[in-house]
């Protein structure tokens, strides 16, 4: 480990009682903190926390409000990862739940006869669909590390699937933008009128058939999911188009404990997700090639800063398009990937002007466009315990198809892997054979579920975000605002971002980069391209003495909470 001695203001910079002149304050708590992108879904977890449940329990309990209140990314049609930190042991667990290709899916199965991507086919259809992992993992995590029943953790979202919540804005609104849902016409009379129009603000909502599937999940564990009634109708559905997943696809599905991805930076371990998602390498990818640099004394935001970072995110995400893929399936170098060497001799090959992606791998231009909605919580319980956790359906809602007699959305997943090598996905990304379609296995993801633990084992930053191939640099940059540039959390996570990908050789920023920045970083070769703002960064931490947790108001709705 390196220890490069204190950084920014040389004091204690996750503290943010320190910093009470910010601009942007945390919410602070004494025994817990929940932080997840619906209101109601943060109540639930808190309310875990205030009966005695641990961070585990209160996870669980969120992922499954979720798939209830926050239909777009909340689920239990899709799949993800979650990070645990368990605080007596100082040890870490890497849950993975991503979705399973289906038995019956081939390399070439979403070329059309032109070998062309049939992108209808990879994103809107039932074929997009992998094998669900969301209730598998979920329930994993509650019976190795939760402390309470099932049914305690499962009631909340029962009650509000069958007793029905008030729509907020942000959901009728989301439902409203959802164009793909409303063509399949499969959710309506549930979250839409017979003429498409999105359920309205304020309407209570309920959803017997969910209700009716949590309640089996409830009594049955994951039986009530992967076998019976459950399987039996999702593969009915799976016949009304061209769908490949069964009830023997649904009884294989495996939740798979993984060693997590450890690196550190300056005296800070940072714990992440491993393959299948490539966000733990290549955060501590990047975090290793620019930890010589002196970033604070540089200055937040500044374009020697936004260079260096736009440089290492080129690299890695390069090394992403070829290396990374299912370790199930494919050889990944996670070692050479995440070594301080590595990341040395990377840096080595920045200068002063941009390089153009095309001298580090050769390939095309493409758009990229971020679609979708995953979504992240992170919740820390009285004892230090934390969870950091992010899933999805992959585009918001999913594939848009929704299974009326189960009550949820199903994913479309598929398109994380290689449909064609070259040709981009909806995140813009482009990969090779690491990364194709093959029975039994995980398409690659980017989600970033990650503890930051001190030098005590506290976990004084828990974070991730929804934005597909945006995620592991949203990351970077609040783990860097935070542990580098001593911003409190709520300022962290507010300050803007930026993203580089590789392929397109295109700098993103939001809107707030200073102008006189971005006229620098264009001197230095970089082609810009302003962006709406992406992520939603829920993040918490716990400094021994406070909690304190931030919702990022980029996205509405979202709450933090603590006791
Ligand atoms: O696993 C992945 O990387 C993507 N399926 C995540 C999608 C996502 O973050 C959409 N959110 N905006």
């Amino acid at each position: 480990m390196l220890f490069l001695g204190a950084s920014a203001a040389g004091q204690s910079t996750t503290n943010p009682i320190i910093q009470s002149q910010a601009r942007f304050q945390p919410v602070l708590a004494r025994q817990g903190m929940v932080v997840s992108a619906e209101a109601l879904a943060t109540q639930v977890g808190v309310e875990i926390l205030r009966k005695g449940g641990n961070a585990v329990d209160a996870a669980v309990a969120v992922g499954f409000a979720l798939a209830v209140t926050h239909p777009r990314a909340g689920n239990i049609g899709g799949g993800g990862f979650m990070m645990i930190h368990l605080r007596d042991e100082d040890r870490q667990v890497a849950i993975d739940y991503r979705e399973m290709a289906p038995a019956a899916a081939e390399r070439d199965m979403y070329l059309d006869e032109n070998e062309n991507v049939d992108q209808g086919k990879v994103r809107f259809s039932r074929a997009a669909a992998g094998v669900p992992g969301t209730v598998a993992g979920l329930l994993h995590a509650l019976e190795r590390y939760g402390t309470m029943k099932r049914r305690q953790v499962l009631a909340p979202a029962i009650k509000l699937a069958r007793s029905g919540f008030k729509v907020s804005r942000d959901l009728s609104r989301s439902l409203g933008r959802a164009r793909h849902v409303i063509e399949h016409g499969t959710a309506r009379g549930v979250f839409y009128d017979r003429d498409d129009n999105p359920i309205k603000t304020g309407t209570l909502l309920k959803q017997p058939a969910l209700a009716r599937t949590l309640g089996r999940i409830s009594k049955l564990g994951a039986d009530g999911f992967y076998r019976g009634e459950t399987a039996v109708q999702l593969a009915l559905d799976m016949q009304q188009g061209e769908g490949l997943i069964t009830q023997q696809d649904l009884g294989n599905y495996k939740v798979v404990e993984r060693d997590p991805i450890v690196g550190s930076f300056r005296d800070h371990r940072v714990v992440s997700m491993p393959p299948p998602s490539s966000g733990g390498i290549h955060l501590v990818q990047m975090l290793n090639i620019i930890e010589g640099d002196d970033l604070a004394e540089l200055g937040a935001g500044s374009a020697a800063v936004s260079h260096l970072l736009t440089e290492a995110m080129r690299r890695a995400y390069a090394d992403r398009s070829v290396h990374l893929g299912d370790p199930d399936f494919t050889q990944v170098p996670m070692r050479r990937l995440t070594s301080k060497d590595y990341g040395k001799a990377l840096r080595k090959t920045i200068g002063e002007r941009a390089t153009p992606s095309d001298k580090i791998n050769p390939g095309e231009q493409i758009e990229a466009a971020a679609p979708g909605n995953t979504t992240h919580f992170s919740i820390i319980d009285a004892d230090g315990n934390a969870v950091a956790n992010t899933y999805t359906l992959n585009f918001s809602y999913g594939s848009g198809i929704y299974v009326p007699s189960l009550g949820f959305f199903l994913n479309n997943e598929m398109d994380d892997f290689v449909a064609k090598p070259g040709e981009p996905n909806g995140y813009g990304l482009i990969g090779d054979e690491a990364n194709s379609v093959q029975p039994g296995k995980r398409p690659l993801s980017s989600m970033t579920p990650t503890l930051v633990l001190n030098r005590d084992g506290l976990p004084v930053l828990v974070t991730g975000s929804p934005g597909g191939s945006f995620i592991i640099t949203t990351v970077l940059q609040v783990l860097l605002n935070v542990l580098e540039h001593g911003m409190n959390l709520a300022e962290a996570v507010s300050a803007p971002r930026i993203h580089h990908q590789w392929k397109p050789d295109m700098l993103f920023h939001e809107r707030g980069v200073s102008p006189d920045t971005l006229k620098l970083l264009e001197g230095r070769g970089h082609t810009l391209r302003e962006r709406r703002v992406w992520g939603f960064a829920g993040s918490a931490g716990y400094d021994g003495e406070w909690f304190y947790g931030f919702a990022d108001s980029r996205r509405g709705g979202a709450l933090a909470e603590g006791y």
